[in-house]
């Protein structure tokens, strides 16, 4: 029989990608393309100074709707473009991008309401019976503060979220009645302007929290690994929240069972009603979840890789990524029967953020030692807020800059890595927790 490859265009053969973003996750996106055999020309729109070392950066603005972006798509023989962040998702990029007839990592407008809208997460628990909290969702405050009072005693910590995306800002965690009546004022109040025209109050659940990742294709869901990032700006835990400071992965706190109740009893029964819907979910499923002592809960849905735990679980997974990319995008269930390569050891990677991250920072300044950082075992810098000066220098663009990951035969070895990475940075301006990976458990170490 024929080899049928050989006859396929070059463009198969060689594909060329885009990715969507310019954030520490999008570099680990485009490192682990840029291993693929397969890869063709990679692009970024609009990348970062460490992925223009891979891809070519191109100054593609999503926010000036699909078409531009579909244009340059058919122009450059794109074959797969992936998303990196949230919000081009939620307002439909991947929706005009398909209609083109392009092949996108990255879920619908409609499917992307798994993480836009809370109260569609939690409609999709009760419906599925997904463990979840206790929840209830309201469109007014009097409502919403006489259900509190009804269900939650004067002393008992409640949790209010706004429905809508608040860039990671939209939860508060009362600590008693008073504090969640004043956090429901001031979300009905505009505090996350229409984010917050609906405001959910949850039962406050305790425990450990884990991150769960999948690539879904519609139908099935191929898990790949898990992680703890860590939220607050300072070390144990203090301070504002933050996109997340650090993560790592695997979590030896984790059994098989739990592993399997999370893909079986909250990703699978979503990915089978958004199915039902008629909006299937492809791209990443981020289950974040709470390890309680009756079970994991769901606490919630993101429809893409988190970042920074992209840059832990991607270093880690050896399969091409750009393969099964194309299965995900190739039909409902085409994932069913892969299995993924994994490298063993662990991975971990800190953030270096510019000083007053999440508040307000200084921006433009020089970093070096980028060179003897990368020299450190089985590291690897991703950058997420740089660009270059005039003068070519390497310089501080954003509030996350740069997170430093490295791998380690475990957790304990991967921190010593990065952090040896992390002190030979000559960045005077430039921050990161000290406690990455510390306070895991000793089976983790
Ligand atoms: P979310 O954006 O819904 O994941 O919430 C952000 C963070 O708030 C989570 O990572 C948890 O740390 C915390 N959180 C959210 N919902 C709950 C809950 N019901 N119980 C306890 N903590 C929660
Ligand atoms: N690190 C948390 C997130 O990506 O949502």
């Amino acid at each position: 029989m024929l080899d049928l490859c050989l006859y396929l265009p070059a463009v198969e053969k060689h594909m060329n990608v885009l990715v969507i973003g310019g954030g520490g996750r999008e570099h680990a996106l485009c490192w682990a393309l840029s291993r693929s055999p397969r890869l063709g020309q990679l692009f970024c729109a609009p990348g970062n100074a460490g992925i223009a070392e891979i891809a070519q950066c191109v100054p593609l603005d999503w926010q000036d709707g699909g078409q531009p972006v579909a244009d340059f798509c058919r122009h450059n023989k794109i074959g797969l473009i992936v998303i990196g962040p949230e919000a081009p998702l939620a307002a439909g990029l991947a929706d005009t991008l398909r209609t083109a007839g392009l092949r996108v990592i990255g879920p619908s407008a409609q499917a992307a309401k798994l993480e836009s809208s809370k109260q569609f997460m939690r409609q999709i628990c009760t419906e599925q019976n997904i463990p979840a909290p206790r929840h209830a969702c309201f469109a007014d405050a009097s409502a919403a503060k006489s259900h509190v009072e009804a269900n939650y005693s004067p002393s008992e910590p409640v949790v209010i979220k706004a429905d809508g995306l608040a860039a990671g800002k939209g939860v508060v965690m009362a600590a008693n009645r008073q504090e969640a009546l004043a956090a429901i004022d001031q979300m009905f109040d505009g505090r996350f302007g229409a984010a917050s025209s609906k405001v959910l109050v949850e039962e406050c659940l305790h425990g450990r929290e884990a991150s769960f990742f999948f690539l879904c294709d519609g139908a099935a869901a191929l898990p790949l690994g898990e992680a703890r990032d860590y939220k607050r700006a300072g070390d144990g835990d203090t301070g504002d929240n933050t996109g997340g400071m650090g993560a790592y992965s695997p979590l030896a706190d984790l059994d098989a069972a739990t592993r399997a109740a999370v893909a079986e009893d909250i990703v699978a029964p979503t990915l089978h009603a958004m199915a039902r819907r008629g909006t299937p979910f492809t791209g990443f499923l981020y289950a974040g979840v709470m390890l309680t002592a009756s079970g994991a809960k769901l606490l919630e849905f993101n429809v893409r890789l988190g970042d920074p735990e992209a840059q832990v679980v991607l270093p880690r997974l050896r399969s091409d990524v750009l393969d099964l990319f194309l299965a995900a995008c190739s039909g409902a269930g085409a994932l069913r029967q892969r299995q993924l390569q994994w490298d063993q050891r662990a991975c971990l990677t800190v953030v270096m953020a510019a000083q007053g991250y999440p508040g307000d920072y200084a921006k433009g300044e020089t970093i070096a030692g980028l060179e003897e950082a990368a020299a450190a075992p089985d590291a690897i810098l991703f950058h997420a807020g740089t660009t270059r000066d005039s003068h070519n220098n390497l310089v501080s663009a954003g509030g996350r800059v740069l997170a430093v990951s490295a791998l380690g035969e475990n957790l304990a070895a991967a921190r010593r890595s990065a952090y040896t990475a992390i002190v030979r940075i000559d960045w005077p301006g430039g921050v990161c927790r000290y406690d990455i990976g510390a306070q895991a458990d000793g089976a983790d170490m």
